[in-house]
């Protein structure tokens, strides 16, 4: 007997693995806006209807209805029942399947206590920095104002070796796990004590939100080692946790640039000075597995780093636990500072916008890249074109397959001269896959649009104005919208099946299985974008109308009327192509 594999470990399991890679392994996908799509290994055809998001680390046909998990997707796909799923996935990722009940098993831990000691240790800190006025000044001295302190649940550990221990480990078990948690250390003796003490305390937060270790920074500079972290245990793994990811996630409901800087008060003062995009690892270079959770949580990132030597080191470690996870839409930048400052400092002295330009300008990955490696390498000679060549090949074969990598290697291959033959069997890799861009009139997209989400129907006003727009599609667009009015809770098949034996029938499928799986709001966004727009179309068409018929000298006096009503409220149509 295997026993059951616990909830929290298909949790953690789940936040490990990509679902893009999993089936990327399985199912060649092409990119498509912030998804991936092919067609449907669960059934035949021929057009793409299947989605892979990697925000909602989930797959869905529009096609067969097939949709799930990664686990769900290897069960699927393997045939294999849920615990080999799961075996088969955590041997991906090195983790092993802890399993409860079975009879050589250690009874199951449960990790609840742990995180309400921790968060106990925090709501104590944060009472304790009340009390302190040197710890008050401190935060004052370091322009923190009161709102970030609460926000970043900062706090004071005093002086004394017993505090947290007094207030916190009031018996056996307590004590127990405060140990567990990292927040007692013994000595040889076995005596225990506090381990952070005279500290400014920054709580780390899961991406639960929930407190899951420390960092602790001595006020002055002589108390000892500047950071004091959390030690690993059994909640926190330095190598995965990124400082300040929980309060990023909570101030943007959707990011496109994430800021990896250095140090706690470096996110700190960006956040505060209205960037809420930081994050920083924790005194660690930044890991593959740091990289995948940046990437997963916005397509651009940003790798922050000081100008001196030790930047420039810690910057080509995130450059290369990068390239293995630069699949296309993914890019990644560099921000040196100017030897001396950091990013508090600079966000202190140029503001948001000084910081947000620097961003802007800051270096793509692939000019960093080949910088770096052209360094004392001449390249008007040949020698040191092959020297170049040699130095940028393991790196490129590193990216995953896509368009970027391609373009890598046609710049090597420009700056070289030197074909960049990745592999050794080139005719063994599979052949690339990009996306077809889609031309989509308006009316198509918003067709899409509400096939996507056919509850926006509600939401628009009666008499449809966008009627007056004379387009093919049109039409088919009122009907779906009215069908979709009169019966709530339709989902796009059962819309689409209302259709059944129409001419529109084959359209409206394939219009569903294009659909973009985007985030809701975006798709509401666009959709009523669309609208607006056609209305501006049909606007314009009735202009040029009037126009051409004014020329032919055959306007009625209240056309003419219309007609200077058009023209004086003729504003630019936006992308009014379609
Ligand atoms: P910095 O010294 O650059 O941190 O170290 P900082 O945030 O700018 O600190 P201030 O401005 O002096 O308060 C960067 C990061 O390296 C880790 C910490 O995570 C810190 O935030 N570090 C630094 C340690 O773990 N231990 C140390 O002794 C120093
Ligand atoms: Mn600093």
């Amino acid at each position: 007997m295997r026993g059951r594999i616990p909830d929290s470990f298909i949790d953690e399991l789940l936040a490990r693995v990509d679902i893009v890679d999993v089936i990327e392994r399985r199912v060649p996908l092409k990119k498509a806006g912030r998804e991936w799509t092919a067609c449907c290994p669960f059934h035949n055809e021929r057009t793409p209807s299947f989605y892979v998001s990697p925000a909602k680390q989930f797959f869905h046909c529009f096609g067969c209805g097939a949709h799930g998990s990664a686990i769900k997707f290897l069960m699927d796909y393997e045939r294999l029942e849920f615990p080999d799923a799961v075996e088969e996935l955590a041997q991906s990722v090195g983790m092993k399947v802890p399993y409860e009940g079975a009879r050589d098993s250690a009874p199951r831990e449960d990790k609840t206590d742990l995180y309400a000691v921790l968060d106990a240790a925090t709501r104590w800190y944060e009472g304790e920095l009340n009390k302190s006025d040197e710890a008050k000044a401190y935060c004052r001295k370091r322009g923190l104002d009161t709102d970030t302190i609460a926000r970043f649940r900062i706090g004071w550990a005093p002086a004394g070796y017993d505090g947290v221990i007094r207030s916190l480990g009031s018996n056996e078990k307590r004590m127990q796990l405060l140990t567990e948690a990292g927040m007692v250390a013994s000595n040889e003796r076995g005596n225990k004590y506090d381990r952070f003490r005279e500290r400014l305390m920054f709580p780390i937060l899961d991406r639960r939100g929930r407190v899951i270790a420390f960092g602790g920074r001595v006020l002055k500079s002589e108390q000892g080692p500047k950071y004091l972290n959390s030690p690993e245990t059994p909640l926190f793994h330095k190598g995965r946790e990124l400082f300040a990811l929980w309060q990023v996630k909570q101030a943007n409901s959707s990011l496109a640039r994430i800021v990896v800087v250095e140090g706690y008060m470096d996110v700190i003062a960006l956040h505060q000075a209205g960037l809420p995009i930081a994050v920083a690892t924790l005194g660690t270079a930044t890991t593959p597995d740091h990289t995948e959770i940046l990437f997963r949580a916005a397509p651009d990132v940003v790798f922050c780093f000081d100008g001196d030597r030790a930047g420039r080191a810690a910057a080509w470690k995130a450059l290369e636990s990068a390239l293995p996870r630069l699949r296309d839409g993914r890019q990644a930048y560099f921000l040196f500072l100017p030897e001396g400052e950091d990013p508090d400092t600079l966000v202190r002295k140029e503001g948001k916008e000084g910081f947000e330009r620097r961003l802007r300008e800051a270096t793509p990955l692939s000019e960093y890249l080949f910088g770096e490696l052209s360094h004392e390498v001449d390249l008007g000679s040949l020698d040191g074109r092959a020297r170049l060549a040699e130095r940028a090949r393991p790196l490129i074969a590193r990216l995953p397959d896509g368009a970027f990598r391609d373009l890598m290697a046609q710049e090597l291959e420009k700056r070289t001269g030197a074909r960049a033959v990745l592999e050794a069997d080139p005719v063994a890799r599979r052949p690339l896959q990009r996306p077809v861009a889609v031309q989509r009139s308006l009316v198509r997209s918003a067709i899409s649009l509400l096939l996507a989400q056919p509850g926006l129907a509600d939401e628009v006003e009666r008499p449809y104005s966008f009627l007056r727009l004379d387009k093919p599609g049109v039409d088919l667009l009122a009907e779906l919208i009215d069908t979709a009015r009169a019966r709530p809770g339709i989902n796009a098949a059962m819309l689409v099946e209302h259709f059944t034996g129409r001419p529109e029938y084959n359209a409206l499928q394939k219009l569903t299985a294009a659909t973009v799986v985007g985030e809701p709001e975006t798709q509401r966004l666009e959709f009523f974008d669309a609208l607006v727009r056609m209305e501006r179309q049909a606007v314009d068409q009735r202009r040029d109308a009037l126009v051409a018929k004014n020329r032919d000298g055959t306007l009625s006096n209240a056309e003419k009327a219309e007609l200077r009503e058009l023209l004086a409220a003729r504003a630019p149509t936006p992308g009014a192509a379609s």
